[in-house]
């Protein structure tokens, strides 16, 4: 699809589908409503003052222009009051749109950008916005369907803006709204593919694959050299499938950078539990496992491509978990790649145990500034913030407001936990250094506890996504499924990083 910015207005074109947004106080549409022929506004007139139309948010009206703009459609979407308008709602009103024109097998779109409160965000934010939500909300996951492909008609979508130096501001944002949907999209294909398709060899040949496209630096370790280096983490967590684990490093590194930042994502293609298997029903959601990988993967790209100034670092432990013969047991004590040991308790908190040598590996070999890890670690953070939030921890509350703006920005957003050191007590093994689970209460604040031990000097934030990664209903621009989580959020942070 081709995204541009121009002055045009809508009297000016046929497009196949036209949309526009209204709010529901009078004042604000004047401006709109004054730039639609007169025949066009009645028609949206006798909607409102019959009360069918009222522009309360996900409210719609579909009119049928006949003539009064040379387009054959106009969708009217509502936004309730200006006042409460935020950059989300926008992209929400253009997801709606998009989705609309798509059910109307539309080639040609065109969206009016209604006007934010001046200077609340640049043009450049709001058109990456558009942009986003516009692509995003045309994802499918459909490179498995053999028919019933329902693949988006939309060919074109221009935005309507008032003068040239708008225009101008907006290109930089679609452009940059592109490569970062681009990525977003890749991540949840990642993530939304089966664990017979994802294991740990092809997470790591599609890590090399993306590396080569943005230019970037990709080493893969082994079984060998995993085992050499003594990641039992990953080791153990891995035995137990036919697939060997894999260790995925992705580093960006400009000319010029400020900052060094290492990213860990969890890589568990799949996780049946192991020996502490998981009961079957939804087992196969487990296949997203490796949500954080692929974020990490994604954000990579995303970076790489808009030229960031920042040393970023990416790291993936990639390991099946699975029960066999061979397969890592309750009990087991195993030495992490810190030299700690770790009594495994339950092999279903595997995440722990390949990010902890993760973890200490960022910190040892490359002294980042900061640390950000992103796992589908706990149960217990759905339980405690549900879908909507991502669970945060960590020991750099600098970094934590950072991404809490981030997050608000993107509406990818992060709640914090405490890690108040009594959490502790309840990872301490009577056998080894620490175990692998905290009992019943706070699991989700346990998990981060035991990670904490493995951060070496490094400062650190944890973000569970077990939530946010992996959605049961559709929103408007995310679908059922994958979510893509985390890449717009840390491209975010890491633009704002000083
Ligand atoms: N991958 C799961 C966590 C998860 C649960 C992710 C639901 C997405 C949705 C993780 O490895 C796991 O099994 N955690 C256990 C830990 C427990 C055994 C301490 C859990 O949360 O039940
Ligand atoms: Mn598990
Ligand atoms: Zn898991």
């Amino acid at each position: 699809m081709k995204i541009t910015a121009e002055t045009v207005s809508l009297n000016s074109r046929a497009w196949d589908f036209a949309s526009l947004v209204l709010f529901e106080d009078e004042k604000t549409n004047r401006t709109t409503l004054k730039t639609l022929p007169p025949a066009l506004a009645k028609k949206i007139e006798a909607a409102r003052s019959l009360g069918d139309f009222t522009a309360k948010k996900d409210e719609t009206l579909f009119i049928y222009p006949e003539g009064s703009i040379p387009s054959t459609r106009l969708f009217v979407i509502g936004a309730g009051t200006s006042d409460t308008f935020t950059l989300d709602r926008l992209r929400k009103t253009a997801a709606t749109a998009m989705k609309k024109a798509k059910t109307c097998s539309a080639a040609s779109v065109v969206f009016v950008v209604p006007k934010l409160e001046a200077g609340a965000f640049s043009p450049e934010t709001i058109a990456q916005a558009v942009t986003e939500a516009a692509l995003l909300s045309l994802y499918a996951f459909d490179a498995y369907k053999t028919k019933d492909k329902k693949p988006s008609t939309v060919k074109s979508l221009t935005l309507i803006v008032d003068d040239n130096k708008t225009a101008m501001q907006y290109r930089k944002g679609i452009a940059a709204g592109i490569t970062i949907a681009r990525a977003v999209a890749h991540t949840r294909d990642l993530a939304n593919a089966p664990g017979g398709v994802i294991y740990p060899s092809t997470l790591a040949d599609d890590a090399r694959r993306t590396a080569r496209a943005c230019g970037i630096r990709a080493t893969v370790l082994d079984r060998r050299k995993i085992e050499q280096l003594g990641m039992g983490g990953v080791i153990n967590v891995g035995k137990g499938s036919i697939h060997d684990p894999r260790f995925i490093i992705l580093e960006y590194k400009p000319r010029r950078f400020a900052r060094t930042v290492a990213l860990v994502g969890k890589g568990v293609t799949f996780d049946s539990g192991g020996i502490s298997i998981k009961p079957s029903a939804n087992m196969g959601e487990m296949r997203m496992d490796m949500h954080g990988g692929a974020s990490v993967i994604g954000t990579l790209e995303a970076v790489a491509q808009l030229k960031l100034p920042v040393h970023l670092i990416g790291l993936i432990p990639a390991v099946e978990n699975m029960p066999s013969g061979s397969a890592v047991k309750p009990g087991d004590i195993i030495t992490q790649y810190n030299g700690m040991t770790t009594e495994v308790d339950n092999t279903d908190a595997e995440g722990r145990l390949i990010l902890a040598d993760a973890l200490s590996y960022a910190s040892g070999r490359y002294h980042p500034d900061v640390i950000i890890d992103l796992a589908t670690l706990t149960g217990a953070v759905v339980v405690a913030l549900g879908h909507h939030a991502t669970g945060m921890l960590g020991t750099d509350e600098e970094t934590m407001t950072a991404l809490k703006s981030a997050g608000d920005t993107t509406y990818e957003r992060v709640w914090q936990l405490p890690l108040f050191e009594e959490y502790d007590k309840q990872i301490k093994s009577d056998v080894a250094d620490v175990k692998n689970v905290g009992g019943r209460w706070g699991g989700a604040i346990t998990a981060a506890a035991f990670l904490k031990n493995f951060t070496g000097g490094s400062k650190w934030v944890h973000l569970d996504i077990a939530g946010t990664s992996y959605l049961e209903e559709a929103h408007e621009y995310i679908p059922k499924g994958a979510s893509g989580v985390g890449v717009r959020l840390l491209v975010e942070y890491l633009r704002n990083l000083k």
